[in-house]
């Protein structure tokens, strides 16, 4: 995310000459920093924010430092989305495959090993919900846009998780940020020759 960094300094130079190669160089930057954050292959991104609450959760679950600082997979994390209607949250004895040793003298993560030596897990509450009459399933979904899908490589998931959850590695606590309406899925429907019949969504 270097975009705004170049130019900048290019402009700050004082020799026309200096100036105009610096703006050629910026925008042959500019050019391959574009394909370098290239976008989701074969796909048209959905539009559309929404503002959800903060969720209060029993231990703070840091997306950041996992997804982004730690580069761990969405999927390794939450593995039914690839097969299934859900994608879940990771039982505790998945984070302790790690927390065993890593980070033990941190106060989350003795407060996760007490959950686990009880034989318990936190108990997660739910951030994203749709009613009962809407059919939804991951599967359908990442096989389209991530695993049937030439030119997109498993590493870059998250950026397809991101239509519909936003930007979850730059969070901390997740939070829901697209609206998930009949709208919303309606049109990315339209947009990507998803189904349009009534009863495909609902029962
Ligand atoms: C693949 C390894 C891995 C897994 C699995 C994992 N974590 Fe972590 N976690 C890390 C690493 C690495 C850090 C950063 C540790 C550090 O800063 O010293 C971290 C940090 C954390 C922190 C912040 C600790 C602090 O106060 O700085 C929390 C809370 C946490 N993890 C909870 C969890 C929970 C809950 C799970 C299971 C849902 C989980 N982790 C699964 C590797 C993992
Ligand atoms: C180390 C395990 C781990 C990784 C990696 C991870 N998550 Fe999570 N995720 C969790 C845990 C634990 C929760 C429950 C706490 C919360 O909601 O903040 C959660 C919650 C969520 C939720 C909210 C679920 C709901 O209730 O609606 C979404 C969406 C989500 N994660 C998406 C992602 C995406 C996208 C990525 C990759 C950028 C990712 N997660 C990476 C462990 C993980
Ligand atoms: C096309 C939109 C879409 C994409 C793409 C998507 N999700 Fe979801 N996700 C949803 C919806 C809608 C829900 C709520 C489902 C419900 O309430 O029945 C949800 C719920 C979740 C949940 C909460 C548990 C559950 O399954 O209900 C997690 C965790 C989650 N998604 C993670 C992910 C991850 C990780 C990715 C990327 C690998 C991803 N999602 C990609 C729409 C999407
Ligand atoms: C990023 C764009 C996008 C978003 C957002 C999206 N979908 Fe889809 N959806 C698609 C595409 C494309 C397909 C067709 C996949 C295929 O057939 O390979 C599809 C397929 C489906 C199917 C058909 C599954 C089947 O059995 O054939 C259902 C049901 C569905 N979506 C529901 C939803 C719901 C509900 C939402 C909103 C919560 C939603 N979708 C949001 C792109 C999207
Ligand atoms: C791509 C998936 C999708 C398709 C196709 C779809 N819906 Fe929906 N529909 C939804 C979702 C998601 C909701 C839940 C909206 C919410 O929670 O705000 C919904 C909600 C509704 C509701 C409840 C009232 C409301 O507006 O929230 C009705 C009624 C409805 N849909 C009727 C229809 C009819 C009739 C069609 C066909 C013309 C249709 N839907 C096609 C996804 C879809």
């Amino acid at each position: 995310m270097t975009y705004g960094l170049i130019p900048e300094k290019a402009s700050q130079c004082n020799s026309n000459n200096v100036s105009r190669f610096g703006m050629v160089f910026s925008l042959l930057l500019l050019f391959f920093a574009g394909s370098a954050y290239a976008q989701v292959p074969n796909a048209v991104a959905p539009k559309g924010d929404h503002d959800g609450k903060h969720v209060e959760q029993p231990i703070e679950f840091p997306h950041d430092i996992h997804a982004r600082d730690n580069k761990i997979n969405c999927m390794y994390c939450h593995t039914y989305a690839r097969r299934g209607n859900v994608a879940g949250i990771p039982p505790t004895s998945k984070c302790m495959g790690c927390h065993a040793v890593i980070a033990t003298e941190k106060p989350r993560i003795k407060q996760l090993t007490e959950y686990w030596q009880k034989g318990e897990s936190p108990k997660w509450k739910k951030v994203h919900d749709l009613p009962d009459f809407v059919h939804f399933n991951h599967e359908k979904h990442l096989n389209r846009f991530i695993f049937n899908n030439e030119g997109m490589e498993v590493e870059r998931a998250d950026e397809v998780c991101a239509f519909c959850h936003g930007e979850i590695k730059e969070m901390t606590v997740a939070r829901k940020v697209k609206p998930l309406n009949m709208g919303f899925c309606r049109q990315c429907h339209e947009d990507n020759n998803g189904p349009s019949d009534c009863w495909k969504c609902h029962k």
